[in-house]
C-alpha cells in the first residue's frame, strides 16, 4: 500500500521524505488555508521534494472553470495530480484531463456507487473519506470493502486512495482490504512506528550492553 502525506506542511513533508516511506501528497483548500502559504508556491515547493503524485484540488464548481484551473496547477510540475469533486461536472473535467496523460483524483466520495462512477470516469484515484463517515455514524472501512468487490470485480485500474484518515487502525483495515493508497496526516503515519515492546526492548538492550563496557 502506498503512503501519502495529507498535508501542506512543507517541513512535515521533508521529514517523512527523509523516512523513505512517503509515495506522494494530497493537498485540499482547508490544508493549503492552514499552511498560510500561496497555493501554488507551495505546490511548486512539495513537487520539488515528492516525486510522487502530488494532489492540488480545484476550486471551481463548473467544468470550464475546473479546466481553467487544471490549466494552471497542471502546468506546476509533471506530477501534479488534478483533485476534482465527485460531481458531474467533476467527472466530466476528469475524463478529459485522464485522456490527455494528467493524474485525476477524485475526492469527497462518500458512497460505493460514486466511486464506481469515478471509475467509469477513468480516475487516477478514487478518495472515499473513512473518518467523516465514522464521524456520521457509518463504518468508514466498510466502503472501501465494497469499492475493492466492485473495482476487482470489473477490473477497474482506478486506485483506492483512503482518505480522511484518523487512527493507525485506518491504516492496517485499509491495508488488509488492500487498498492501494492511503493518505495521512504526519503525525498519523508517524504514530505507526510506535509501539511500547519496541521501546522497551531497546531500553533494556542498552542497559545490557552498557554492563559489556564495549563500544561499536
Ligand atoms: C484527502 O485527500 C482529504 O482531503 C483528507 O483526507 C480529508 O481529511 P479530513 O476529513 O480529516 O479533513
Amino acid at each position: 500500500m502506498k503512503f501519502f502525506a495529507d498535508t501542506a506542511d512543507l517541513d512535515d513533508i521533508k521529514d517523512l521524505a527523509a523516512t523513505g516511506l512517503l509515495d506522494g501528497v494530497t493537498t485540499n483548500p482547508s490544508l493549503v488555508a492552514k499552511s498560510g502559504r500561496d497555493f501554488k508556491e507551495v505546490v511548486r515547493e512539495i513537487c520539488g521534494v515528492v516525486s510522487g503524485p502530488v494532489s492540488a484540488e480545484v476550486v471551481a464548481l463548473d467544468h470550464d472553470g475546473m479546466m481553467r484551473e487544471a490549466e494552471v496547477l497542471r502546468k506546476i510540475a509533471d506530477n501534479v495530480t488534478i483533485k476534482v469533486p465527485l460531481t458531474p461536472d467533476g467527472l466530466k473535467t476528469c475524463k478529459k484531463l485522464t485522456a490527455d496523460g494528467t493524474m485525476v483524483n477524485v475526492t469527497l466520495c462518500f458512497s460505493a456507487n460514486q466511486a464506481l462512477l469515478a471509475a467509469k470516469a477513468g480516475a487516477t484515484f478514487v478518495s472515499p473519506f473513512v473518518g467523516r463517515h465514522d464521524d456520521n455514524g457509518f463504518d468508514g472501512m466498510d466502503l472501501i470493502d465494497d469499492i475493492r468487490l466492485i473495482y476487482d470485480n470489473y477490473a477497474f485500474e482506478t486506485q483506492i486512495l483512503v482518505a480522511s484518515v484518523r487512527s493507525p487502525i485506518h491504516v492496517l483495515r485499509a491495508a488488509k482490504i488492500g487498498a492501494d493508497v492511503m493518505t495521512a496526516p504526519p503525525a498519523i503515519i508517524m504514530g505507526l512506528f510506535k509501539h511500547v515492546l519496541t521501546d522497551k526492548g531497546i531500553e533494556g538492550f542498552l542497559a545490557d550492553w552498557k554492563k559489556t563496557g564495549q563500544s561499536i
